[in-house]
Parts: C-alpha cells; structure tokens; sequence
C-alpha cells in the first residue's frame, strides 16, 4: 500500500463476513489488507495490493468484532447467592438492583476501576472490541458522576441509566425530579445516551415519558429497557422518543413489532430492538422473540447485557449460539445483529462518531475500505462454527482500531 502507516494483508481467509451490501455481506477464500486504523482493502485470495507485512490466516475465518451495545459493567459486589435462588425456583424482579447500589456505593474508585476493567479484558478475549456501558448502580448525584467517570475510562459509549429503581428509601417522586433535573445536569456531560428501565417495579409509562422527554430536549440521545419482565408501554415510548434502541424485548404484541419495524421506513433512523439471550436464560424469561421481529423487517441487534444480576457474562459468542440454537436466527442473521446490529443500535456504523473522549471515529461493525479495523480471526473456517461448536472458545486473534490485541 502507499500510505504512510504499516500495512498487514491477511491472506488466505476462508469466509470473511463483511456487513456490506457491496459484497453480499460476506466473501469466501477472500484478504484483507489493515493500514493504520482502518481497512484499506478488501477482496478476493491472490488480488491483494502489496503490503508491508503479511499474516497467513490458514483457512480460517474473520468477522467484525462484535459490538456490545449493552451491558452495566460499572458495579462492584457479587449476586450469586440471588443467582442460585432462581435456578431454584425464586422469580427476579427489579428489587435486586439496590443490592448492587449498595455495594458499588461502597466500593473505592479502584475498586470499580479494577472490575471493569477485568470484564472488558475478558470481553476482548472473546472477541468483543466496541463495549456500551451504562451507569445506574450509583443512584446519587456523586456515584451516579463516579459511575459516568469510570465507564468513559473503559467503555466505547456510556450511557446515564439514573432511572434504573428508584433507590431505597427515596421518595419515588422526589428522585424523579432528581433524575431529570440535578443528576442529569451533573452526568450529562460525561454520556452519549440516557436510558430507563420501563418495567413494574422501576419506571412506570409517566415517568418513562419524562425521563425521554427530557433527554430528547437537552439533545441527548435515548434508549430503553423495555419489555423485559411483561407486556408494557416500553416499545411504544421507545420509538415514539426516536430512542436509537430499545433493548431486552422479551414480551411484545404485534402492535410492538409493528411499530418497531415501522420505524425504518423512508430512510428514517428508525428503533433497533437488542435482544439480550443470556439475561433471558439467566432470569428463566422466554427468549425474546427474534424471528418475529427479523421477519416483520425490524432491525435487530445482540448484546450480552453483562451484569451481576441478570447476566453476568460478557461472551457475545454464547449470545449469538443461543440466538441460533434456540431463538431461530441463523448463523449469519445473529453474526450481522452482534456486530453491525449493535453498531447501528448505539450509532456508530458511519464514520464520525465520537468516542467518550470527543475523537471522531471511523465506522465499526463493518469490514469495508475506510471502517475502523476492529475484527476478530476464529479458529474455525466459518462463522457457522459459533452454533455448531457452541462454549468453544474459537477467537484465535483480535484487532482493535488497527492494533492487535488479542
Ligand atoms: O438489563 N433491567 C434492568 N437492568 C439490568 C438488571 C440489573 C440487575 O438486576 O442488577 C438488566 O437486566
């Protein structure tokens, strides 16, 4: 290649998933040239330009990374013993947060530090290289900043999430006004997105509608955990406040899928619905209902939603082989949904996205010239090796913005 950086062809790969149309998504016995941070070509075996370093990647096959549009990584405390109750029968329920509050309210600014950053090294291991994470275990104006703080210094997008419960002992009212008003002031410089949890036992259809209302005017983005525990409002406000995502969506009626499948048309950014299987495993939820959506023509994305209550894993490779296993999404359907899905669903599939510390960047969750050279390598010859060889851990490399990680 001419440019100024080191150049690295990957050669010899067998299937390499792509995101884009140009191709059909996906090119077989293909290469990949890498020049700096980003893709600088991308073709068939044996018609790659020069480059100045090249890796034999032996017949295996290479995709975007995934892109894990939700998780709560900023907590400290364990729940296992709330875990092992509901393996026993015990049902979840909002309630369990607060424990969390709790304990990352006590924990040290190392301490939070220490755990996301051990989550987020794990992630990449697996193959993960864009992580959202929101706050939310903080719940006062000074955890819910520390929380925001901590998150931007890991995390790929950070998202307010004030409106997970209403914290112990606080009036529901008092703290609405809280969340809205004096917090929000206080984290919103710090976030990309604010989010409520719509559910019986954290915020109802009202308050919802404030907590988007409010964001939509400061300007801020909006997404939403809707849907999650039963049918409810969450999907509705979700597109109605042109939330970029609305996410677990375990429990939706057809004017649901509708609305959210709806919101693409015209060229309009529409909702992305994230489906989030192992937090509908880990809570005994039915697994959201991702061919409905698929085929309604609703944009979907996979997170791993890693958390310490509902599910706490950061492997996007057992998301995508539950979604095939079990929710009837293909290989390819579940790949597309954990990598451009996620890209779609926090906004950055095109180039100039800003990253926590105001850098533009080039788009993610596609391997086209010009995107940002985050991919993994699987130590197998096709992605349908994910679902095939579910719990095996196949990432064999990982790059990240051009540098290798893994
Ligand atoms: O996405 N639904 C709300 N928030 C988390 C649960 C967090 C918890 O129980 O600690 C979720 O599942």
């Amino acid at each position: 290649m001419t440019g100024t950086q080191e150049s690295v062809l990957l050669d010899g790969i067998s299937e390499l998933t792509t995101n884009d149309e140009a191709n059909g998504g996906r090119v077989t016995d293909a290469a990949l040239v890498i020049e700096g941070d980003r893709i600088a070509w991308v073709g068939a075996a044996g018609t790659a330009p020069a480059a100045d370093r090249k890796i034999a990647v032996d017949g295996r096959a290479v995709l975007p990374g995934w892109v894990d549009s939700h998780t709560h990584m900023v907590f400290a405390g364990d729940r296992t013993a709330e875990f092992e109750a509901r393996m026993a029968g015990q049902p979840y329920s909002a309630g369990g947060i607060n424990v969390t509050v709790q304990a990352t309210r006590a924990a040290s600014d190392s301490d939070l530090e220490a755990n996301i950053e051990r989550l987020v090294a794990e992630a990449r291991r697996g193959g993960t290289t864009t992580i959202e994470t929101k706050t939310g275990y903080g719940l006062t104006v000074v955890d819910e900043v520390r929380a925001a703080h901590v998150a931007r210094r890991y995390a790929d997008a950070v998202t307010f999430l004030g409106a997970h419960v209403v914290p112990e002992d606080q009036d529901p009212v008092d703290y609405l006004e809280l969340v809205t008003g004096a917090m929000l002031d206080a984290v919103a410089p710090l976030v990309s997105a604010v989010d409520a949890f719509c559910e019986t036992g954290a915020f109802d259809e009202s308050a919802t509608r404030r907590v988007l209302e409010t964001a939509r005017a400061r300007g801020l983005a909006r997404r939403l955990h809707g849907n999650q525990l039963g049918h409810g409002p969450g999907v509705q406000l979700a597109v109605e406040y042109g939330a970029l995502s609305v996410d677990h969506v375990g429990f939706l009626a057809d004017d649901d899928i509708d609305a959210l499948a709806s919101s693409w048309v015209e060229g309009m950014r529409g909702t992305v619905a994230t489906v989030l299987p192992a937090c509908d495993l880990s809570t005994k939820m039915p697994l959201a209902p991702a061919r409905r959506l698929l085929d309604a023509g609703a944009v979907v994305a996979i997170a791993s939603n890693c958390n310490p209550g509902t599910s706490f894993t950061t492997s996007m490779a057992f998301c995508v082989a539950t979604a095939v296993l079990q929710m009837g999404m293909s290989v390819r359907e579940a790949v597309r949904a954990a990598t451009l899905g996620g890209a779609i669903a926090l906004g950055m599939h095109t180039d100039g996205w800003l990253d926590p510390r105001g850098a533009p960047q080039l788009a993610v969750g596609v391997l086209r010239a010009g995107a940002r050279a985050d991919l993994q390598i699987l130590d197998a010859p096709s992605v349908a090796h994910l679902a095939y060889r579910p719990a095996v851990p196949l990432t064999h490399a990982v790059w990240k913005a051009g540098i290798r990680e893994i």
